[in-house]
């Protein structure tokens, strides 16, 4: 090699060395564009802190949580899928902020997060909460397990995937509960008893709400049938499928935008009580667009 040949390979090198300390100064994720490890803590547990009741009433009464990305998409595996800022403040800090509703597991009252991961501007977490199930009387904890990426510069969540864990577990001993209460000789007749109790609560709800263009039913006895004997009561996963447990969910939202929500409790489901998906749908829906789950690596 002459003494071009080399001057020219130094020169390469150079080049190619102030290159890549050019692109890692400028496109290295781990710098400019992520948030760290504490910043995502804090943005985790802001956001359950405003979760508790009854900081989510205050959240709820603000209609658009300033929490949320406008055009956040969330995802819990037992219901469905969740478009914007307004829908999600509804359902994430709405439906469980009155003490006072037909609620199975109440209102969250307390929480410690017991795993908890974070890189580039994803949070994974795996929370315990303490919810007051004011139906039985009792404290329970709940296992919800989250993936959640947040806005770098608005520090509003843009996305979350929630898991509630071992629900099943945790209704199969609520019914047994209930057995007990009322004295019921079968899973059959607990069935049978939250299905007219949830119908009645439902119906009621329907009248006071649902007036007008937004009526869905009759009368309470076309209703009261029709969520009795047309529908499903619902197992844990079809909380956002065509049964009346899944209506009974939106129950709670009637009162703040009954125009939305009237059609979610009514015959066709409104989009949200529908047998829209099947399991493997379910599983390989490319919901998440907004940015990705993974690390840039
Ligand atoms: C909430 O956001 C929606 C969608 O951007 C908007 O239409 C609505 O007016 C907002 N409501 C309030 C009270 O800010
Ligand atoms: C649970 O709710 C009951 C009834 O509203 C209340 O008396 C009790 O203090 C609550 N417990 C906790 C830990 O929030
Ligand atoms: C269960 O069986 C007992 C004895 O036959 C009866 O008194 C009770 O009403 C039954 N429970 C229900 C909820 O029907």
């Amino acid at each position: 090699m002459g003494f071009f040949g080399t001057a020219a390979l130094l020169l390469l090198g150079t080049a190619a060395h102030s290159g890549l300390a050019q692109s890692s100064a400028t496109t290295d994720p781990s710098a400019a564009s992520s948030l760290s490890v504490a910043e995502l803590w804090k943005l985790q547990t802001t956001l359950w802190d405003n979760f508790l009741y009854p900081a989510n009433a205050k959240q709820m009464q603000s209609i658009n949580s300033t929490l949320f990305a406008p055009n956040i998409q969330g995802r819990v595996d037992i219901t469905r899928t969740f478009d914007g800022a307004e829908l999600n403040t509804e359902y994430i800090f709405g439906l469980f902020s009155d003490p006072s509703q037909l609620s199975l597991i109440g209102v969250p009252v307390s929480y410690k997060i017991v795993k908890f991961a974070a890189t580039d501007n994803i949070a994974a977490a795996s929370t315990i909460f303490t919810f007051n199930a004011t139906m039985f009387g009792k404290l329970l904890p709940l296992n919800i397990d989250t993936f959640i990426t947040f806005d770098k510069d608005t520090k509003q969540v843009t996305q979350y995937d929630a898991t509630f864990k071992w629900m099943d577990f945790l209704f199969a001993e609520l019914y047994g509960e209930i057995g007990k209460l009322i004295q019921a000789n079968s899973t059959d007749q607990v069935t049978a008893y939250l299905t007219d109790m949830m119908a009645k609560t439902l119906c009621s709800t329907h009248s006071s709400h649902c007036t007008g263009t937004m009526q869905q039913y009759a009368d309470s006895a076309s209703c009261y049938n029709f969520l009795t004997t047309q529908i499903r009561f619902g197992q844990t996963f079809e909380m956002g499928r065509n049964t009346l447990f899944c209506r009974m969910m939106h129950a709670e939202m009637l009162q703040y935008r009954p125009e939305v929500h009237c059609p979610h409790i009514g015959p066709s489901g409104g989009g949200m009580c529908v047998d829209d998906q099947t399991y493997s749908e379910k599983v390989l829906q490319d919901y998440f667009t907004n940015a990705p789950f993974t690390p840039r690596i």
